[in-house]
């Protein structure tokens, strides 16, 4: 078996996942949203904190399987560094005491691997990953090779909708809050720029959209000033020229990307809006659409564990004083993943 752990933003989490039937045999999250609510966002020195209590709390639990245990694996990057380390001084720990080696995983092709829990992969794949912190586009060719074509200049998809949300007074996270008041709202009230639309690039920028929110928010006499409908209005709006911007960038892709199998991925791939539209691109292009179950599209532990699997299957390991919360210079630059 392997255990696994995430710590990356504001989701403490452990899995235990078999390495010969890929089952999840134990998975827990305990998630900090309501403590960083009241902030709009997440406090990383508040989220650390609690990782410190959160993670041991858990890992209590899964003692029974200690003895049973092939390898630990562990998100290391990209995410917060100080709640990373919370996770990583743990699996380092474990991963000493029990004398098994240890897996460094990649927080974004741990989310990729959300697609493959309990289940084969399938590659190569075309990958959209919209999250928190990121949103890209993704050629996964295999477990080693994957290759960024498109990405955010600016804000990602998940921290638009929270930061839209914030300025509407909707409180953390906002992803899940605008969608829901969307349902009620009328997407066509407020006219909202899709960004980039007249632009060749292939790539998103969010913040001129986050802009504009900002604006009619204003102009509505601010957040306390609007009404239900102005925000459902508003968050339906802002969904719509979110969404559109993803599709005209993404079918520029699809067009000249054979790769028959796409996913969403991330937290943001949640949102049954954006789903929808997607589906019917799909369609359009004869593309398979993939999606991960909903309880595994944001941050959790069992989607490292699968990652690790192929990890451990291919025997990369990282010495405990190697591991590190960093990035390398390559994907700092945003080529590969
Ligand atoms: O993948 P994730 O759990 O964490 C990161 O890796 O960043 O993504 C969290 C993000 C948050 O910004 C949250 O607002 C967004 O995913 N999110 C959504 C929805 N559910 C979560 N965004 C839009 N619609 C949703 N239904
Ligand atoms: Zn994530």
């Amino acid at each position: 078996m392997i255990l696994s752990i995430e710590s990356s933003c504001d989701d403490s989490s452990i899995a235990i996942t078999k390495i010969a039937t890929k089952e999840i045999l134990y998975h827990k999250k305990i998630s900090q949203e309501e403590e960083h609510s009241v902030y709009g966002g997440v406090v990383p020195e508040l989220a650390s904190r609690l990782h410190a209590v959160a993670l041991p709390k858990i890992l209590a639990e899964t003692t029974p399987y200690f003895d049973q245990l092939k390898a630990v694996a562990v998100t290391n990057q990209p995410g917060l560094g100080v709640t990373l380390l919370e996770g990583i001084a743990m699996a380092k720990t474990l991963a000493m005491l029990q004398g098994i080696p240890l897996i460094a995983v990649h927080h974004l092709k741990a989310h990729i691997y959300s697609l493959f829990i309990e289940k084969e992969t399938i590659f190569p794949l075309l990958v959209l990953l919209i999250s928190g912190g990121h949103t890209q586009v993704i050629r996964v060719s295999s477990f080693e090779q994957m290759e960024i074509l498109a990405t955010s200049m600016d804000d990602s998809v998940g921290e638009s909708f929270d930061k839209c949300a914030k300025m509407m007074g909707l409180g953390y996270p906002g992803g899940p809050l605008i969608e829901a008041l969307a349902k009620e709202g009328n997407e066509d009230r407020f006219d909202l720029p899709v960004p980039l639309r007249n632009s060749p690039l292939i790539a998103f920028s969010l913040s001129g959209l986050k802009n504009a929110v900002r604006l009619k928010v204003e102009a509505l006499g601010g957040a306390e000033a609007m009404s239900h409908q102005d925000r459902a209005d508003l968050s339906a709006s802002f969904q719509k020229a979110i969404t559109r911007h993803l599709i005209q960038k993404s079918k520029k892709i699809f067009a000249s990307e054979s790769i028959g199998d796409f996913a969403i991925v991330g937290g943001a791939s949640a949102n049954g809006y954006i789903r929808e539209a997607y589906a019917s691109l799909c369609e359009a292009f004869g593309k398979r659409m993939h999606l991960a179950p909903l309880h595994y599209c944001a941050d959790n532990a069992a989607m490292v564990g699968r990652y690790a699997l192929d990890a451990y299957a291919k025997e990369v390991f990282i010495a405990p004083n190697q591991l590190d919360s960093t990035t390398t210079k390559k994907q700092k630059a945003g080529m590969l993943l």
